[in-house]
Formats: structure tokens, sequence, C-alpha cells
């Protein structure tokens, strides 16, 4: 079975699609834990409903503790680390050692509205700023930088003038959680290999 650990900070929509998906069998694969650098996230709730097990990470005291410790819980046990609605960054060590295994959902259509401060209601806000009529979100592959790996899966939605950045949010949270099962789903299946910085489908 496909092995997947899950790191969230928030809500855990996401996280909750990938356990729908897993329950009605769209995606063959096992959530074996789902980590958390927020004691507080909701999300862990939604892994403990589901006797997923939960871990907080919490080291802060050099630039790669937190991956590092990330790293020591996941190494060997996954196939595939999902940053669901993660807002710290991934450096160091776990990002050669699951090169092309760890996919990120970002809320907007990568490359624009992304990078080092962009998260939550700022690149909605941002989007609306540049007056684009289409947003989206995108599921990607991690590397060193941020928001820049291979990307797998982008949905698109129109942008209304009357929107504010949370009505945008939500409509994007809609694709999100389709796009992410569905990168899922394309890995855990070997439907897409990465070529220089392409997916492209096999
Ligand atoms: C989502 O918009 C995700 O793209 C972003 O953070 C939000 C978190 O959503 N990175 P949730 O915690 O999965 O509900």
């Amino acid at each position: 079975m496909f092995k997947i650990a899950v790191l969230v900070s928030g809500g855990g929509t996401n996280l909750q699609s990938i356990i729908d998906s897993v329950e009605n069998e769209y995606l063959n694969c096992s959530i074996e834990m789902v980590i958390s650098n927020r004691e507080k996230a909701y999300a862990l709730e939604r892994a403990k409903k589901k006797g997923i097990k939960t871990y907080v990470v919490s080291k802060k005291n050099c630039k790669s503790c937190l991956s590092d410790e990330i790293l020591k819980i996941v190494d060997g046990k996954v196939d595939l680390i999902v940053l669901a609605g993660f807002l710290a960054i991934l450096e160091g060590k776990i990002i050669q050692k699951f090169k092309n295994r760890i996919v990120n959902i970002h809320p907007s259509l990568i490359p624009a509205f992304c990078g080092k401060g962009m998260y939550g209601v700022k690149v909605h806000e941002s989007a609306l700023e540049y007056g684009v009529k289409v947003s989206g979100c995108t599921v990607h592959f991690v590397d060193e930088g941020t928001d820049t790996g291979p990307i797998i899966v982008q949905k698109t939605v129109p942008v209304y003038s009357s929107d504010t950045p949370e009505i945008l949010q939500k409509r994007i949270l809609v694709q999100e959680h389709k796009a992410l099962p569905e990168a899922i789903k394309l890995i855990s299946e070997n439907k897409i290999k990465v070529q220089e910085r392409k997916v492209v489908t096999v």
C-alpha cells in the first residue's frame, strides 16, 4: 500500500479531502501520520477522529531543525509527504532525501502570487489587487526554492469584480480539495514522472 504523511498547520480541510478520498476508495493509499508545527491546529483533531497517528513538531533552534525533526519521523515510513496547508518551509536533508516525493498545494496559479511570504489570504489580496480574471490552485513538487518545484496539477476559477479576498479564497479551496487528491492519485499509481522541471504522464 502506498503510504503518505500529511503535514498541516491549520484547519485541515485539505487533509479532510485526502481522508475522504481514501475512505471512498478514490485513493488506494494509507495515511500513516499527520504532522503539525502548531499544537492547536484543528487538522490534528480531524486525524485523531480517524485514528491516524499525530505528531507535533516544534524545533526552531537552527535553520533546518524543524525539517530534520520531521525527517526523523517520516524516514523509511512513507512513500510521499503531502504539505496540506503546512506553513513552515522545509529545508535541508529532507528535500534531497525525498526528492520528487514531497508535494505542496498553493492557492494560486504558480508562478503568479507565490514565493516567500505569500500564503493565506495575502495570496488572494494580491491577485485581486493585480486585477487577474482567473486564479486557482497548484499542486507541485517541493524543491529547494519556495513554490518553485515542478507543477503536477492546476485548477482554475473565475475572478469577479465583486470578489473579496475571502470569497475568492473559498472558491479556490473547493478546487484545492479536488486537485490535491488528484495529484496524490497520479503519483501513487505511478502515472507521472519528472523530466527536468516538467511533470509528464507516462
Ligand atoms: C489552503 O488554502 C492551502 O492552499 C494553503 O493554506 C490553506 C489551508 O487550508 N496553503 P486547510 O488547512 O487545508 O483547510
